[in-house]
This record gives C-alpha cells, structure tokens and sequence, in this order.
C-alpha cells in the first residue's frame, strides 16, 4: 500500500486501500484533496467541481485536471477504472455515475466510495441499477468501497452513451417582489429547483433599494440574484457573478443568457484578485464546508472585498441570523445596519468606508 499522508479525507485514504481493485488508466470523479495524487502511483484524469481545488489538480504531472462536466476533455470510452466519490448532494451521484459510464471503455469498472454519513448504503442500489454484478470490496475509515462492470444496453452495441450535461439542465420559476424569472438548475447546485428563503429575503430588501452599478454577486449560484436585479432594474444595472462550483457557474450562464443579464459570470474561489471595482456587492454566501458550519469563506470574503467596492459602495448580505456577521461588515467595510430579519435569516447593509481603518486584532 501507497504511504498515506496524514488527513487525508476517509474516501481517498480507502481507495489508497483498495487500489488493485482500479487497474489500467484511471479517473477520479470528485477528488477533494489534491494530496491524494501524490499518494497514487501514475497519472491519469482528475475531475473536481470545485475550481479551487482544480488548481491544485492542474500542477501535479502526469494527471489531466478536469473542471466540471462540460470539461473538453471528458473522453468516451478513454479509462479502465473509474472511480466516483460519493458527492455533498445526493442528486449529483446520478450524474457521476453516468458520466463514469461515459469515460469507461468497455469491460472497464467503476468503483464507488463513501461514508456511511455521505450515504453510500442507498447509493449502492443505484450503483447497481447500472451494474448489476456489484460487489463490496472492503468497509473501512468508516467507509465501503463497491465495484462493478457497467453493462452497456443491447441496443447499443459497443457504442458508448453521450454524455451532454445540457440534457440534465432543468428549469425553475421564481417570484420575488413582483418579479418572475427563469432560473436554471442541474444536480449538486444550491437550492436546485427552488428559490432559497433566505435568498428571498434578501431580494425583497433589494427591492427597496436604489443600487448603483456595476453589481458583483460574489457566490452567485444558479445566477438567481443577478437576473432579478436585471428584471428589477428593467436592464439598467450590469451584474457579474462568481461562484467556485462548475455547475453554478453553468447554470448561472444559461440563467443569464435567457433573462439577457449583462455581466460576466466566472469559476472563482474567492473573490478574484483581477475583478474590477464595483458600487455594489450582494451576496448569499457559503457558510457550510461539508457539513460543518466555517465561516472563513465569508470572512475572506469580506476581506478582499474591501479592494473591490468603491468608497460609499454598498455591501448587502443575507445570512442565518445566528451568525455573527454585524461584527465582521463594521471590521472590513464600514457602518453596518440590520435591513430586515425573519426567525431565520438577516439581511445586512454595509457602506464602504472612506479608509478602512483595523483593529489591532488584524492578522
Ligand atoms: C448559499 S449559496 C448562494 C447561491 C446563490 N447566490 C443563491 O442565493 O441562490 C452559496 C454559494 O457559494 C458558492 N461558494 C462556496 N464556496 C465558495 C468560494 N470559496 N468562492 C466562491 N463561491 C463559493 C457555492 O458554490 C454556492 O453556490
């Protein structure tokens, strides 16, 4: 067995485990610890939504670093062995396990690992809707790894199934303060199918509101907050939007495309350090790594937001009201007001300071 590095999340020390099991050339459908490639003995390709681990992916030689399904070079019929982590949204195992009956060449294998917690005992059946000969190879670091030979239909000879991630796309409507608009959806994206409760609130905070342009939604999702700042504005304001995962990103481009935003939307982790200066900042942002509530994302957020909002600019968020958020506006912006709160969320307003003054606490 490979050496292990220490922390390495519990599915990707499970496959080091088992890695006899994915012989010939191999794919990683989900890596979230980049250090497993340097575990892993040769090359091969390496999928992640997330764009930040994507580049950590991209310097290891002899990997090929895909970024999202839509990725060029998702090649049919191209590994022998694919493995698929079990995904944070449960609807998103359908979409990685067809996408691994794409990659696959015929006869090859597909391995399936995840926790208990991450649900892997009802992933398991539909691993098995697609490879009915699946076996459990091993349960350990509170994990089970499964592998099985997906069968090809009849009907389809030794042609593989194409894989376009625009036939999983779905649409959704939503209405907020007297606007409807069409918001795109695809497995693992926030919210999928529906407008979120706290996004809404903030919306209906926005409406009552004068903004100026051009608009960044920093953590932007399926695009739901920029096409109904659009629509609201009757086309008067630009907004771009950042989001580190690739199917928001595509989603937020479609949701664009049909309500005719203007505004660019772009994969990120964080703010980019190149994004422009903007009069506005709204954000829904992340609070949840995993399951676990972190609020770094946010607080890094706010700290390179600071470079991008204009002198008087306005910062408005949404958040859950227990978390501490006045503080971390009055510490990076400026004067913080609460603009509406429910049982569950706030909305906050902060107004970009003259200079940015710290307290000592800043590290
Ligand atoms: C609470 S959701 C809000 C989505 C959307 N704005 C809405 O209201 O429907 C937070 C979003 O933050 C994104 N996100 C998480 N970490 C991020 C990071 N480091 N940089 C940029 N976006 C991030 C997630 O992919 C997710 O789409």
């Amino acid at each position: 067995m490979p050496d292990i590095p220490p922390l390495l999340p519990n599915s990707h020390q499970a496959l080091l485990r088992n890695l006899p099991a994915a012989p010939g050339r191999l794919a990683l459908l989900g890596v979230t610890d980049p250090r497993l490639l340097m575990a892993l003995p040769g090359g091969g390709l390496a999928f992640t939504e997330h764009y930040g681990v994507l580049q950590q992916l991209k310097v290891r030689p002899d990997w090929q670093a895909a970024f999202g399904y839509e990725d060029p070079g998702l090649m049919p019929d191209s590994m022998d062995s694919v493995v698929v982590f079990m995904p944070k949204a449960r609807s998103e195992l359908t979409l990685r396990l067809a996408l691994a009956a794409h990659l696959l060449r015929e006869g090859g294998r597909v391995i399936l690992i995840g926790e208990k917690r991450e649900g892997i005992a009802g992933a398991v059946k539909q691993l098995k809707a697609m490879a009915s000969d699946a076996v459990k190879l091993d349960s350990a670091r509170h994990c089970q790894v499964w592998m099985g030979e997906p069968q090809r239909p009849e009907s389809m000879g030794p042609a593989v199934a194409a894989f376009d991630i625009g036939q999983w796309l779905s649409w959704h409507q939503v209405e907020a303060a007297g606007v409807t608009l069409e918001v795109a959806g695809l497995p693992g994206i926030f919210s999928e199918g529906r407008l979120d409760d706290g996004t809404r609130l903030l919306l209906e905070a926005l409406a009552d509101m004068d903004l100026s342009g051009p608009v960044l939604d920093f953590a932007c999702g399926a695009g739901t907050i920029g096409a109904w700042l659009h629509c609201h504005s009757a086309g008067r304001l630009a907004i771009d939007g950042v989001d580190v995962q690739a199917q928001a990103v595509l989603c937020a481009r479609q949701t664009y495309e049909r309500a005719g935003v203007k505004g660019e939307i772009r994969a990120s982790d964080g703010l980019p350090a190149e994004a422009g200066r903007y009069a506005t900042i709204v954000s829904n942002p992340p609070f949840h790594t995993g399951v676990k509530t972190d609020l770094s994302m946010t607080t890094r957020f706010l700290q390179q937001a600071e470079k991008h909002l204009a002198v008087r600019g306005d910062l408005v968020l949404v958040a859950n009201r227990f978390l501490p958020y006045a503080e971390l506006l009055e510490k990076h912006i400026g004067a913080c007001r609460v603009l509406s709160s429910n049982d569950r969320y706030t909305v906050y307003h902060a107004c970009r300071r003259l200079a940015v003054r710290h307290r000592n606490t800043d590290g």
